[in-house]
């Protein structure tokens, strides 16, 4: 006890001679100093404790599609980010940008939907093939108006998808086309045969189908893709999806347009209606504060602002779980997917950048939104069979961004880099207790979030310390699971607002991990405050 009392006078002491300091007006490099040495005392006597309790076996696999990714032709995703073109100054292999490139491919993006959004419901895809200096243009009224030069389009997607090794999900239009329009889309991409758009693409210089997976029929069909009651949608769904054929040995996965988060009548009347004619439901879950008035700033916000956003980040899991509850009462077998085809945070656009082409930074505080929501889809994998983030570059939650040249990896890009050990593995229910704090929007946050998986003989656990001042140490109990090495990376900065910027050293990234140890059969970890890290046990 009187030890305690002294470490705290001590703080106090100390406190007050760094205020002291401050006040003297020293140099700005000395401030820094003072401020981090401020904030490492108080680590020092301030430190959280959680226990988990992992199950060593599972049953569900985490499909790698929950990685998935969103490219649409908004702002300067597609054109300047994926691609800049063949003739262009900036490094590129046959157009792609081959930063970006080389980058994407690390991350094993598994699938990639494709070309919106609300512009797939205003795009025809017979602009965008052909001469390239034949495409008509168009004005892509969603997004700020740009005018659209088609450049970008059904060889150059589905190449990249080749590329990459990613799977395409492709988004029809519904709302502005034709059913024929869509119908044969399908063929030119998938025929293998003497068909018509078999033909048309040979000609465009493609000879042998692509491989074409997931059709998404139409997309948010109750807003932008049509402003539909989903009785009106149901029907359009059981129309359109009827003459999009399976072509030689290509199966589709077809997948209706789904609820906005809380909207929870949509999948009924789709569950009811559509039933399984549909392989996939898909869902949109933005973490956003609303939709009037200003979302935010994505790089300066207070400690309170950061709790309301992983409060509202983590409220996912509760639309989740009721939208899957509905799907249950038409599906027990669970036959019909369910496919956030949207999700990530929604801020503020960058001062100076174009309001209509969604360009924002992406912090400290972005990584975690990514690792607390990926630790709760892995928990709904029965139902959740894919998941994309919005979207891939210079656009919302982005992995990657882009200036003329130059290119930064978001914190994000970092935390799908870190989980991707958890692609296809085994699922490890894991049991947490750890502290938890009241927040702003009524919602409640635990101070530690975790998940865990295996794969190849190798346990990964992938732990977010969310707690931006203290650090934690955190007890697992491996349930018998044979390990004797642990190794970890992991991800932090000084602030939850740092932020990886053109032209500067990269602030946010991942380094090797050295706090955690195992012993009789028991992980102890020391997670630093703020700090995201993940565990491979062999
Ligand atoms: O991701 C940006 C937009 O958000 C998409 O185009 C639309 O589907 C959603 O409203």
């Amino acid at each position: 006890m009187q030890n305690s009392i002294k470490s705290i006078r001590n703080l106090g002491l100390s406190l007050k001679r760094m205020f002291d300091l401050l006040q003297n007006d020293i140099m700005k490099t000395k401030t820094i100093f003072t401020t981090i040495c401020l904030a490492a005392t108080m680590s020092l006597y301030a430190q959280r404790t959680a226990t988990i309790s992992l199950s060593p076996e599972g049953t569900q696999i985490i499909p790698k599609e929950i990685y998935g990714q969103f490219a649409e032709h908004l702002g300067s995703c597609i054109y300047g980010g994926l691609w800049v073109g063949e003739n262009s100054s900036i490094p590129n292999i046959q157009g792609y940008r081959t930063d970006v490139f080389n980058a994407l491919k690390e991350l094993k993006v598994p699938v990639l939907r494709w070309p919106g959004g609300c512009f797939a419901d205003e795009y025809h895809w017979m602009d965008g093939i052909g001469p390239r200096e034949n495409r008509p243009k168009m004005v892509n009224n969603n997004w700020g108006g740009t005018i659209e030069d088609n450049s970008f389009g059904t060889h150059e997607f589905l190449n990249l998808c080749e590329m990459l090794g990613a799977e395409p999900y492709i988004s029809g239009n519904v709302g502005s086309g034709t059913v024929e329009e869509l119908a044969k889309w399908v063929e030119y991409m998938t025929s293998e045969g003497d068909s018509p758009m078999a033909r048309l693409r040979r000609q465009n210089g493609r000879d042998h189908a692509w491989k074409v997976k997931y059709l998404g029929v139409g997309n948010e069909s109750w807003g932008c893709g049509g402003n539909m009651r989903p009785e009106f949608y149901s029907d359009l769904y059981r129309r359109y999806s009827t003459y999009c054929r399976n072509y030689d040995g290509n199966v589709l996965f077809k997948v209706a347009s789904g609820a906005s988060d809380y909207d929870y009548n949509w999948t009924d009347v789709l569950m009811q209606q559509v039933g399984t004619r549909m392989n996939g439901l898909s869902l949109h879950y933005y973490t956003v504060a609303g939709w009037t008035g200003s979302k935010g700033k994505a790089t300066s916000f207070t400690d309170d602002d950061y709790f309301f956003t992983l409060g509202k980040c983590r409220e996912i899991e509760d639309v989740i779980k009721r939208h899957c509850q509905i799907m249950d009462q038409y599906d027990r077998q669970k036959r019909v997917a369910l496919m956030l085809d949207e999700w990530g945070t929604w801020w503020d656009v960058e001062e100076g950048t174009n309001p209509g082409h969604l360009f924002q930074q992406n912090t400290l505080r972005d990584a975690f939104v990514a690792s607390l929501t990926f630790d709760i889809f892995h928990k709904y994998t029965d139902r959740l069979k894919m998941a994309n983030i919005a979207q891939i570059v210079n656009v919302l939650q982005s992995m990657i961004l882009t200036k003329g040249d130059q290119m930064v990896l978001t914190p994000t890009y970092y935390v799908f880099k870190m989980y991707n050990v958890h692609q296809d593995a085994t699922y490890l229910p894991l049991q947490i207790i750890s502290d938890q704090v009241q927040v702003r929007g009524n919602r409640t946050v635990p101070m530690l979030s975790a998940t865990a998986s295996q794969k190849d003989g190798k346990t990964h656990i992938s732990l977010s310390n969310v707690d931006p001042n203290q650090k934690q140490t955190v007890t697992i109990s491996l349930g018998g699971l044979k390990a004797n090495r642990v190794s970890g990376e992991m991800l932090t900065s000084a602030h939850l607002t740092d932020y990886n910027d053109f032209g500067k050293a990269e602030v946010v990234h991942p380094q090797a991990f050295n706090g955690a140890k195992i012993q009789n059969g028991v992980l102890t970890v020391e997670l630093p405050a703020k700090s995201i890290v993940t565990l491979e046990l062999q």
